[in-house]
């Protein structure tokens, strides 16, 4: 399948995993920490997620009939464990269960939004390093060196008044 990946199309080498949630990180889920309507909520969104990426798949794949089979029976598990996601918190919550839902979508945003803070921040923070080193660092190791030059050099006599016991400062 991947050969046939290769031969067919051109070789695309962007990986944009920091910008996927996964089981690690702030996504890291604590199955300890968690309640049973939250739980099948955060279940139902990530089934949800990932039905709809393996109907991408699916739906990109024409060159591949054979991957595409494979995604298509994956999507049919995924669209179950969805399914069967929702109903289960429909039954435990059957008031609250929309609520619910809600809750763990927008637990899932703030996470995106973290996620995107901290790659900002980390271009932020390289840039910042950069200017500092090609910029600011120059400036100084001028200054250094000018200053350096009216330095006398080799050793110079200490000051030969008596010093305090008491301060450094006499
Ligand atoms: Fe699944």
């Amino acid at each position: 399948m991947l050969r046939a990946l290769r031969q067919n199309g051109p070789a695309v080498s962007l990986q944009a995993n920091w910008l996927s949630p996964g089981e690690r990180g702030l996504d890291d889920l604590q199955v300890e920490k968690e309640n049973d309507h939250s739980l099948l909520a955060f279940l139902h969104l990530s089934e949800r997620a990932a039905a709809t990426r393996f109907a991408v798949y699916h739906d990109v794949l024409a060159i591949d009939p054979e991957t595409r089979a494979v995604f298509g029976e994956i999507l049919k598990d995924e669209a179950f464990h969805m399914n069967y996601t929702h109903k289960q918190l429909k039954r435990i919550e059957p008031r609250r269960y929309a609520t619910r839902l809600w809750l763990a979508r927008m637990s899932r945003m703030w996470k995106a939004y973290l996620r995107l803070s901290v790659a900002v921040a980390g271009v932020f923070g390289a840039v910042f390093l950069l200017v500092q080193y090609f910029v600011l660092l120059p400036v100084f190791a001028f200054l250094a060196k000018r200053a350096a030059r009216s330095e006398p050099e080799g050793w110079t006599a200490a000051d030969a008044r008596p010093h305090s016991m008491r301060s450094q400062y006499r």
